[in-house]
């Protein structure tokens, strides 16, 4: 079973990964396999990024890990693989995001660009175009450390992924936050 975790870039796919690795889940990166197979099919020149091959990728992860054990795929794109069952979206306040993103050095540009995409929920957005609502988990990380957000992600696997209230999507409305001067 796969599980897509996806979220705006800075909101912890990666750092949770690792802990949930070290509890015993199993997480592929979706870059990494993007990278090791080629599976890229241009570059954004405007982000200077790579553009994944969505149809190749999931191709891909259907084919290895779909009907198996659960596996997570994590990256900012696994929303986007429907041969995932479910999905967890992490989410973090635009204030608070900002200033993770900034500690990574990116330029104001693209800083802004996530932190509007973020407070717009525009991933939940494209996540709901693919997978029903109860499919989808929404995991507001902004007081939360990575343990606490591993807690959560092994608190919905233990109920077998089926809705929990407090991680129901479209409790999140950070939308005033696209009136402030990033
Ligand atoms: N809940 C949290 N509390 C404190 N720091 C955090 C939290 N989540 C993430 N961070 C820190 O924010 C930074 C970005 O996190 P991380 O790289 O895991 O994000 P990501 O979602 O994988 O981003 P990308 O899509 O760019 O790969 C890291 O330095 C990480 O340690
Ligand atoms: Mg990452």
């Amino acid at each position: 079973m796969l599980v897509a975790l996806s979220g705006t870039p800075g909101t912890g796919k990666t750092a949770v990964s690792n802990l949930l690795q070290k509890k015993g889940y199993p997480v592929i990166s979706l870059n990494e396999i993007a990278i090791k197979n080629g599976f890229i099919s241009g570059i954004d020149k405007k982000r200077n990024s790579k553009i994944l091959d969505i149809k190749k990728l999931n191709e891909y992860v259907y084919k290895n890990y779909a009907s198996g054990d659960l596996v997570f795929i994590e990256g900012h794109a696994a929303h986007f693989l429907n041969s995932a069952e479910k999905v967890i979206l992490l989410r973090c306040h635009p204030e608070k995001l900002k200033k993770r993103l900034e500690k990574k050095g990116w330029n104001k540009e693209k800083v802004k660009e996530n932190i509007e995409a973020e407070a717009l929920d525009v991933i939940l957005c494209e996540a709901v175009e693919y997978f029903p609502e109860d499919s989808i988990f929404e995991i507001d990380t902004s007081n939360k450390t990575i343990e606490s957000i591993s807690e959560s992600i092994v608190e919905i696997i233990k109920s077998n992924f089926k809705p929990i209230k407090k991680y129901n999507i479209g409790k999140i409305d950070w939308s005033e936050e696209i009136f402030k001067d990033f």
